[in-house]
């Protein structure tokens, strides 16, 4: 009787909460099995080339998700889609274990080539010294990052991806601050062109396609000079 009334009551509590069966996400495992992403995203996934997103410190709920698009192919890349396939579910969560445990690398600032002609002229034309300077295309970003622009219905950054480009965990919203500026200018590209559509509603496509050139560029700058 004691034994049935203990089988009975392991089965209601597993039945009640099946997350406790399921093996925990292990980012010491997940480490051994990120060796194969070690080439491109960098040991700790802070990778060295630009247009390969850095991992570290991105929130695992939106690691697990992406992960999962790419297995599924509803996320698009050539090098991602047959990698991820390769991957169970349990190794996905640790995976995305791992480099969420891992502190993201701070970028140095970009130089943008400005030719001397320019910057005579820059002398005499405000706005073109505006485009040409660095700072200022930080500058634009960040008041876009913040206010939007209401009357083009291009949503504030900050809504979603916070104040210091935290992200949301529980939303599933990434973490963007310190990220590849070549990266992010690639990926709000796709956003736009809707070469990268597996969101909710598509809501980076929404903001994203009212974006111009200039903003695409000045707020990615921007993210990628967020504090890690
Ligand atoms: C050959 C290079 C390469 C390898 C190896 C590779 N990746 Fe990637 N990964 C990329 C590229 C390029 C992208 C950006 C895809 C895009 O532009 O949409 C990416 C994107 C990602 C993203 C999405 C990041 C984001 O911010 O949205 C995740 C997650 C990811 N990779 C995980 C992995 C994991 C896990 C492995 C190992 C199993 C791995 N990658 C191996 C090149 C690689
Ligand atoms: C309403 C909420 C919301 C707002 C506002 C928003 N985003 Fe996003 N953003 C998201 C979500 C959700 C995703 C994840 C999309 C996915 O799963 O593919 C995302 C993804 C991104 C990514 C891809 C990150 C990566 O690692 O691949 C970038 C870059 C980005 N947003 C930049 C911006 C910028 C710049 C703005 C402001 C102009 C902005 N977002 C405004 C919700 C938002």
């Amino acid at each position: 009787m004691k034994k049935k009334l203990l089988a009975l009551s392991i089965s209601l509590a597993s039945a009640l909460t099946p997350n406790l069966l399921h093996a925990e996400a292990n980012s010491n495992t997940g480490k051994e099995k990120a060796a194969a992403c070690a080439g491109c995203h960098g040991e700790d996934g802070n990778s060295m080339v630009s247009t390969f997103p850095k991992l570290a410190q991105q929130h695992s709920s939106y690691l697990i998700k992406e992960l999962k698009a790419f297995k599924t192919g509803t996320r698009v890349n050539a090098m991602m889609n047959p990698l991820a396939m390769g991957l169970s579910d349990q190794d996905i969560e640790d995976i995305a274990a791992y480099y969420s445990s891992k502190k993201i690398s701070a970028n140095t600032l970009p130089t943008l080539a400005v030719d001397e002609e320019d910057d005579e002229q820059a002398d005499a034309d405000p706005n073109k010294a505006a485009k040409s300077d660095i700072n200022q295309l930080i500058a634009e970003g960040s008041d876009l990052y913040r206010n939007g622009d209401i009357k083009r219905e291009v949503s504030a950054c900050i809504a979603c991806h916070g104040p210091f480009g935290e992200g949301n965990k529980p939303a599933a919203f990434p973490a963007i601050k310190s990220q590849h500026a070549d990266y992010l200018i690639k990926t709000l590209n796709d956003f736009k062109s809707g070469e990268r559509s597996n969101n909710p509603e598509n809501m980076m496509h929404m903001i994203a396609k009212k974006m111009t050139e200039q903003e695409i560029n000045s707020v990615s700058y921007y993210i990628s000079m967020m504090k890690p």
